[in-house]
């Protein structure tokens, strides 16, 4: 996790300062009676989003410079955010259900295994009419044929590189049939505009999003 407390040690926004947004669009929709979790918060731009609009959120991260800037945000605008500083395979949900799950730009980053687990532990971390709002990488992303060419192939379409970072794309409406119980509120997949995160080189990326119904 060092990387990324490296990284959002360097920059105050590694992945802009605005939510996503299929968030902005759809929060509305989520049921306010229990928090929102946010796995993989990083810097907080969704749970912060969430809390100012009155929303209880339980951040889950890993990296302890992330939960230290979401923490000190929160303090500064008084919002109320839970923070659970773990992996999501050691985490222990603090309510029965969460009205909504939150993740952005997760999928990328795990193990087939991980993802498995998530997708298996999410259900009881949900309830009946939770929000599960999702961003991931497709096969159609331009660095999946480097990285197959060039780094160890650890899962499907899942590799692994020198440094240990991992990779994983979902193939194209994949992402529905990891989610196959669950109502499909929002999907669309899609190229985004060139863009950099932090100070790193400009590049695309060949975006899934998903907002699902349980
Ligand atoms: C690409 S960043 C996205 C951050 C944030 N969701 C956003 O969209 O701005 C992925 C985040 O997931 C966190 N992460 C990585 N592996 C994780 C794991 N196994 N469990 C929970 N969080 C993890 C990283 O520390 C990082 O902050």
């Amino acid at each position: 996790m060092s990387d990324y407390n490296k990284t959002y040690g360097s920059h105050k926004a590694v992945f802009g300062d605005k939510p996503e947004k299929i968030l902005v669009d759809l929060y509305k929709q989520i049921d306010n009676s229990s928090p929102v979790l946010d796995i993989g918060a990083g810097q907080g731009r969704h749970s912060l989003f969430l809390a100012e609009n009155g929303f209880g959120v339980e951040a889950l991260e890993p990296s302890e410079v992330g939960i230290k800037q979401i923490q000190k945000l929160a303090e500064k605008n008084s919002l109320p955010i839970f923070y659970s500083q773990c992996d999501l395979s050691e985490f222990e949900p603090r309510v029965d259900y969460y009205s909504a799950v939150l993740i952005f730009g997760l999928l990328q980053i795990l193990t087939r295994d991980e993802i498995d687990m998530l997708i298996k532990s999410m259900y009881d971390w949900v309830a009946e009419d939770s929000l599960v709002f999702i961003t991931a990488f497709s096969t159609e992303e331009l660095s999946f044929a480097t990285r197959k060419e060039s780094d160890k192939e650890v899962g499907k379409n899942s590799f692994q590189d020198a440094s240990g970072m991992v990779r994983t794309y979902l193939e194209p409406n994949e992402i529905l049939k990891l989610f196959p119980d669950y109502t499909v509120l929002h999907h669309k997949e899609f190229l985004t505009d060139m863009h950099h995160h932090g100070d790193g080189k400009e590049h695309q990326h060949a975006m899934i999003e998903a907002v699902l119904r349980v």
